[in-house]
């Protein structure tokens, strides 16, 4: 059996696979459910998200994403409702599971959460997972603002409690490298790459607005693979990959980019848990067919770091790719 251990946020997981932020993990039964499975930690389901919705089905009133409005529904709520429950569930998963439990905050704005963060710190959670994400539709914001704005989250966060934190964002950014330095360099853990959106879709019959491609495929996972594989010690964090990783293909290709650990949500709906000890399995079978002893081993050999000629590598998987679509490759 190889050792499959790796040290995260500071906290010593069995092994890198993490169930991500989701309702798989939103209550006692399903974090058990992802410790019987072999799972490394589990990221809570975020917190904020599901108090709106709730505060959706009782006004039925829709979350547009404007930070405004957010702000107006987040005021309204009595701040206790609903975290309430978050936070007994973090004291009972802490006296009835072992393994490592991520709190997570969907977080727009810095005002109304940190109160929060706080209780979730007391609450005995062994680290934070901020989820920014907004829907960047106000052509008075600009690329600027919103990276300001993030790091001024990250900045209060930071400055308010002493929880190891993760950050996960979106891939959305010009320049991801500058803003993921910007971001790392903030008092962060480590860097959860990337966030997957609910999905856009329009349903004709009813002529209305409705989400589609509910769980992701494989295929989506190059995005976070590559920008993986470039920021690998390149920022002063841990990386994390998240988006399209199914199988021990994935998790294997991401720890050769230099991940850390890698979270997976899809693959759980899909399969259901039983997906997580599979994947442990092959994940030990690669390695010792490789001779590989710990996850160190191998850890970010394929990334933008470990090339001699960085730019020229970059040029040669372009030139790479398309003479291999010439081949019919
Ligand atoms: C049903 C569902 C609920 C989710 N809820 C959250 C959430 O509360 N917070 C969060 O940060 N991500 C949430 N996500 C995103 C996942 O954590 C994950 O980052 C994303 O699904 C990409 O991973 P995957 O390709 O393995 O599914 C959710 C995803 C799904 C499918």
């Amino acid at each position: 059996m190889s050792d499959l251990s790796t040290s995260y946020l500071g906290l010593q997981l069995k092994n890198p696979v993490i169930i991500a932020s989701s309702t798989l993990v939103q209550n006692l039964q399903g974090v058990k459910e992802a410790e019987a499975s072999g799972a490394g930690a589990v990221v809570l389901r975020s917190l904020f998200e599901e108090l709106i919705r709730e505060k959706e089905e009782k006004s039925g009133q829709v979350y547009s994403g404007h930070p405004e409005e957010y702000e107006y529904i987040m005021s309204e709520l009595n701040l206790q409702y609903g975290a309430k429950d978050y936070l007994e569930l973090i004291r009972d998963l802490k006296s009835t599971v072992k393994i490592p439990i991520i709190a997570s905050l969907n977080c727009t704005s810095p005002k109304l959460w940190i109160d929060y963060a706080k209780r979730i710190e007391g609450a005995g959670a062994d680290a934070l997972e901020l989820n920014l994400s907004l829907m960047p539709t106000d052509p008075g914001f600009s690329s600027l603002d919103i990276e300001q704005q993030f790091l001024s989250i990250i900045k209060t966060a930071r400055e308010n409690i002493r929880l190891p934190l993760a950050v996960k964002i979106g891939p959305y950014f010009t320049s991801l490298s500058r803003f993921a330095n910007q971001i790392c360099g903030s008092g962060v853990s480590a860097l959860v790459l990337f966030n997957r959106f609910y999905q856009f879709d329009i349903d004709l019959d009813k002529a209305e607005i409705k989400g589609a491609n509910w769980y992701s495929t494989p295929s989506e996972m190059s995005l976070s693979l590559r920008w993986i594989s470039v920021l690998y010690k390149n920022v002063n964090c841990q990386l994390c990959a998240t988006t399209g990783i199914h199988d021990s293909d994935g998790v294997i290709k991401q720890i050769l980019a230099g991940a850390t650990a890698v979270e997976v949500c899809s693959t759980v709906y899909l399969n259901g848990f039983s997906v997580v000890k599979k994947i442990l399995t092959e994940v030990d079978q690669w390695m010792e067919k490789k001779g590989y002893a710990g996850l160190d081993d191998f850890r970010g050999q394929l990334s933008l770091r470990q090339c001699k000629d960085p730019e020229l590598y970059e040029r040669l998987q372009y030139i790479k790719a398309l003479s291999g679509i010439d081949k019919g490759n």
